[in-house]
């Protein structure tokens, strides 16, 4: 694999040799999480919430950390309600994921209080009294309406770091999401603990299990409406408890990167199909891209089997001390050298990447934190005190640029698309002969390729939770 070296000072990038590369990314390798069971793993993955809070309420001068669970919002001029998504600060500590109107409080030195809204309604179910594995760590207190919570809050909201959004305000419990604090916990949220990595591999078990399901209805020539919903039911969830919209994409709808129309028909022939599809876990997400080809012999198939190669590649450079912009800028150089090896690029690969063509194909950053949230916060945090570590000049879609430490959970998701958009203005402009437009006449109608894994970086070789869970269930 070419590789391209980051000068940190000015961003620019330059070529240097090749490193060889190596085989064991998609391996199954020993996971800290498997043997224990789910009971034993919350209790350090609290642990380490009290320690963290600990020096984040110190970090703001404060003494106790409050996070509301989130409201219901409503559509503007009606009563009915959007779907309702957990606060990320909340469900870090619990599993509640429909649970509107109840408060956490942390105190170091106190058991946690869980301020938990069962209340008298008839319209809906009500939530069940809280049960499971991690209920025994916190003070669970059962309130009938949203505002006899103010009756268990801290007697001072001054002294409170009050996490959530402004809708949440309860009296004078609004949120002031004190800078230091949040800097501190979203900074460290990178880092799963084994818990979160056990909660992320319950969540690919059923993302697998649906694409699995998405794939047999595009063989056997489904819509993609159909394929959808096909997926729901393998992953038994619907559209809302999902982490993101389905992508769907037939054919050509593959090069429309956020794709989410849903046809409703399907296409007179399905040539190709990109699923970017997820599930969630208790809170907390999967991010899975697979494309295929209805041609086995088809040159679409092999431009899909060389990105799956070099997309192993990279998955293997999610180790420790390695900058994730470095892996974003050696995909443009590998995705370049397949255009190339595909006749698409008349230019080298090192002159693509230098005069931006790459990016007409590749278009997006090569990934992502992921785990509460599916982009992951901070992802640009340059310390646990603030600070942003900048993107690479021209490459203004990456949403991490950290260095890879033990613990950290990323996407990887190379792509190659044939945009028209982005074809358009590759050929008005100076660098129109660098590409062979009769090539990408043959390959517009397939529409694009990403694959994308989920993958946690360790002390030794990543753990790639996408590639684990498809080997195992094959
Ligand atoms: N599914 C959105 C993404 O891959 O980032
Ligand atoms: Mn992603
Ligand atoms: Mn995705």
């Amino acid at each position: 694999m070419r590789k391209i070296q980051l000068d940190a000072q000015s961003g620019k990038i330059a070529a240097f040799p090749q490193p060889k590369p190596r085989n064991d990314c998609p391996a199954r390798t020993a996971d800290p999480s498997a043997s224990r069971s789910i009971a034993e793993l919350y209790a350090q993955h609290f642990a380490e919430l009290q320690r963290r809070t600990e020096q984040a309420l110190a970090r703001g001068g404060f003494d106790h950390l409050v996070v509301p669970s989130g409201t219901l919002h409503y559509q503007v001029f009606d009563d009915r309600d959007y779907p309702y998504a957990a606060n990320p600060q909340f469900k870090a500590w619990v599993p509640l994921t429909r649970n509107p109107g109840s408060w956490l409080v942390a105190t170091p030195g106190q058991t946690p209080k869980l301020i938990y809204l069962q209340p008298f309604d008839y319209w809906h179910v009500v939530p069940q009294a809280p049960s499971g594995w991690w209920v025994e760590h916190f003070d669970v207190i059962v309130i009938r309406t949203a505002e006899e919570a103010l009756a268990h809050l801290p007697k001072d909201p001054a002294r409170c770091a009050i996490l959530g959004e402004p809708l949440s305000k309860l009296g004078e419990f609004a949120p002031n999401n004190p800078q230091p604090v949040i800097d501190y916990l979203e900074y460290h949220r990178a880092f799963k603990t084994p818990y979160e990595v056990a909660m992320m591999r319950e969540a690919t078990r059923k993302g697998v299990r649906a694409h699995r399901a998405a794939e047999a209805a595009f063989r056997a020539g489904r819509s993609e409406f159909d394929i959808h919903l096909a997926y729901c039911t393998a992953a038994r969830q619907d559209s809302n408890e999902l982490p993101y919209n389905n992508i769907v994409a037939l054919n050509q709808n593959g090069a429309v990167l956020h794709y989410m129309e849903l046809d409703r028909e399907p296409p007179a022939q399905s040539r190709s199909f990109l699923i970017d599809a997820g599930a969630s876990h208790h809170g907390y997400a999967c991010d899975i891209t697979r494309s295929y080809a209805s041609d086995a012999g088809s040159e679409f198939q092999a431009l899909i089997d060389a990105v799956d190669a070099a997309q192993l590649v990279m998955c293997d450079q999610v180790r420790a001390g390695t900058d994730y912009k470095r892996i974003h800028l050696d995909a443009h150089l590998a995705l370049a050298g397949i255009l190339k090896d595909f006749g698409v690029l008349r230019i080298s690969a090192e002159a693509a990447v230098e005069t931006g063509v790459s990016g007409v194909f590749f278009p997006h950053g090569i990934g992502h934190g992921i785990g509460l949230q599916v982009h992951e916060v901070a992802g640009f945090a340059a310390s646990d005190r603030g600070g942003r570590i900048d993107k690479p000049a021209g490459h203004p879609y990456l949403r991490l640029t950290r260095v890879l430490e033990p613990g950290m959970a990323v996407t990887i998701e190379p792509g190659l698309y044939f945009v028209d958009l982005l074809l358009d203005g590759l050929r008005k402009g100076e660098h129109a002969d660098s590409v062979d437009w009769n090539r990408i006449d043959q390959f517009r109608p397939f529409g694009g390729i990403r694959i994308e894994d989920d993958v946690v970086c360790t002390d030794a070789a990543p753990l790639n939770l996408t590639r684990d869970e498809f080997a195992a269930s094959a």
